[in-house]
């Protein structure tokens, strides 16, 4: 039976002809696409092509403007999440957002049911427990649902839509928030809920897990459908150029530079996590001028703490940190930027922007009061204007204009907007935190080739990836982080992907 579920080629989901307009742009323009049941579908395509817009318009949180969506066989017509979900449509968000002092169950019957929360949690707890135990998804239910890991923090929104008994789910860039451990297991979930019935749209920048999941693909550019195409007929490059236009190198050069004097520096730090517990336990580490050090770990192993300590948002208890040979250990956030400290937060949405400020607001912020943008008491708008005009090509920020509001951009040109600016000035020194996820492979190209130039111009980059790739791309020297301590330091080429790999999981071997 599964066999035949696999091999049917019945579709459950056609588009047809489907226009959504946002004001200024036309972000579907006349898609037609359809998805098989118990398949997995891949959408792919650049930053601000259109994909988390179609894949709102199929959960009825956007109303087309004009085209046909058919799902079974029949016409649907959504005007809310709720007729989407109670047609058996699920559907992960790219920036989710859930009840966070609630549990996971709660959280499950409040998005669910009408009426009778109190009465209906023992039967839905019964029939949740089931759905975990049938895919091997752990997870408390009975957890507080903001202190779960966001990884975990996801399956609360699958099991939301499977415990409806969901035949089509929506999955936009869910791997984003996962560890490459989380994914495998994550993927293996999902192939085993294709093989009872379910249809998958999965959306993703990840070209290896496009090759490695997927059944068919679907390219956006520009809010156009480019063609879907079966996973065993593609390659890699061949979708990164259907999707960019063009050829992709997948990998930089890095020239070697002399590196210069020590810029950053912990000395023996230890910081307490927020929820009080030891995050750093005598961390050392020194990046020189010319220098790109790659931190590699499993996020959560303390990679937050040291970019917090850093930039002065969270205390160090103990240890120094220096910058630029000049002690920096816990002043302020703005005294240590002044000092050339330039930081991307792993956390964008919610540490690096205003999400109500317009784009050109974003990205001046934190130096607003500064020359050449403020003189003195008043703001030079036009300097301001033409600053966000330029960043704006030259990161290829997907928008209508400069004034439109931050929150109109998809999450890619989110995270495009804060490089723009964090980059834009000479720091002394840069930490940047998974600076390039959610970027599609043309943005990623951009920016690692911005972090190289950085580099060539004098700063030092302390780089934290949980993307191995990257890390071995561009550091100089990596070291790996493991539960708040550094597992060791090594030049590039004198460790192996597999060493760090095992160093991350906290098996240190020849790191002596
Ligand atoms: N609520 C909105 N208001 C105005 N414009 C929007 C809105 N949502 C999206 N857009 C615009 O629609 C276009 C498509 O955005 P969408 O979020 O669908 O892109 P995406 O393919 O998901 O990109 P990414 O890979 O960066 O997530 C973009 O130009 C974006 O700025
Ligand atoms: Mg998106």
């Amino acid at each position: 039976m599964d066999e035949n579920l696999q091999n049917d080629p019945e579709i459950i989901v056609r588009v047809e002809n489907l226009t959504k307009i946002f004001p200024g742009v036309v972000a579907n323009d006349r898609i037609s696409m359809d998805v098989r049941k118990g398949e997995i579908h891949c959408l792919l395509g650049e930053n601000g092509a259109g994909k988390s817009t179609i894949a709102e318009c199929l959960y009825g949180t956007y109303r087309p403007e004009s085209g046909r969506i058919f799902y079974q066989g029949k016409e649907i017509h959504l005007s809310s999440p709720r007729d989407a979900i109670n047609l058996g449509i699920g559907m992960v968000h790219q920036h989710f957002e859930m009840i966070p002092p609630m549990t996971v169950m709660e959280n499950i019957v409040v998005g669910t049911e009408s009426k009778g929360m109190g009465l209906k949690l023992g039967a839905a707890t019964e029939k949740v427990e089931r759905i975990c135990k049938n895919y091997g998804i752990v997870l408390d239910l009975n957890a507080v649902v903001s202190q779960l890991p966001v990884g975990k923090q996801q399956w609360v929104e699958i099991l939301k839509a499977l415990y409806v008994g969901a035949k089509f789910l929506i999955l936009d860039e869910p791997t984003a928030v996962l560890t490459p451990q989380e994914i495998d297991k994550f993927f293996s979930i999902l192939k085993k809920m294709t093989k009872d019935g379910l249809s998958i749209i999965l959306i993703t920048h990840k070209l290896d897990e496009v090759m490695d999941i997927s059944d068919r693909v679907t390219v956006f550019r520009k809010g156009k459908n480019i063609g879907t195409v079966n996973t065993s007929d593609t390659d890699k490059a061949d979708l990164a150029r259907r999707m960019v236009g063009r050829e992709v190198v997948f990998r930089v050069t890095r020239e070697e530079i002399e590196p210069g004097d020590v810029v950053l520096e912990l000395k023996n730090v230890h910081a307490l996590k927020k929820t009080g517990v030891l995050g750093l336990n005598g961390v050392s580490l020194s990046v020189r001028r010319h220098q790109i050090l790659g931190l590699a770990g499993v996020s959560g192993n303390g990679q937050r703490e040291i970019f917090d300590v850093a930039v002065g948002v969270r205390q160090a208890i103990k240890g120094e940190i220096l910058l630029d040979g000049e002690n920096i250990t816990n002043l302020s956030p703005r005294v240590i930027m002044n000092k050339g400290m330039a930081s991307i937060p792993q956390d964008r949405i919610v540490e690096g922007l205003c999400m109500d400020f317009s784009l050109y607001e974003n990205i001046i912020l934190g130096n607003q009061h500064d020359r050449p943008f403020s003189s003195g008491f008043f703001m030079n708008s036009s300097r301001i204007l033409t600053f966000a005009q330029k960043k704006i090509k030259e990161y290829d920020i997907m928008c209508s204009h400069p004034s439109q509001s931050a929150c109109c951009l998809s999450g890619g040109n989110l995270q495009k907007l804060i490089l723009a600016r964090e980059m834009a000035h000479k720091p002394k020194c840069l930490i940047a935190g998974q600076p390039t996820r959610g970027l599609d492979v043309g943005a990623i190209e951009y920016v690692h080739q911005r972090l190289l130039e950085m580099r060539k111009a004098g700063a030092g980059i302390l780089l934290i990836s949980e993307e191995l790739d990257e890390i071995f791309g561009l550091s100089d020297y990596i070291a790996v982080i493991y539960k708040g301590e550094i597992m060791g330091t090594f030049k590039n080429g004198e460790v192996t992907v597999e060493e760090v790999g095992l160093m991350m999981a906290g098996i240190r071997e020849n790191a002596a």
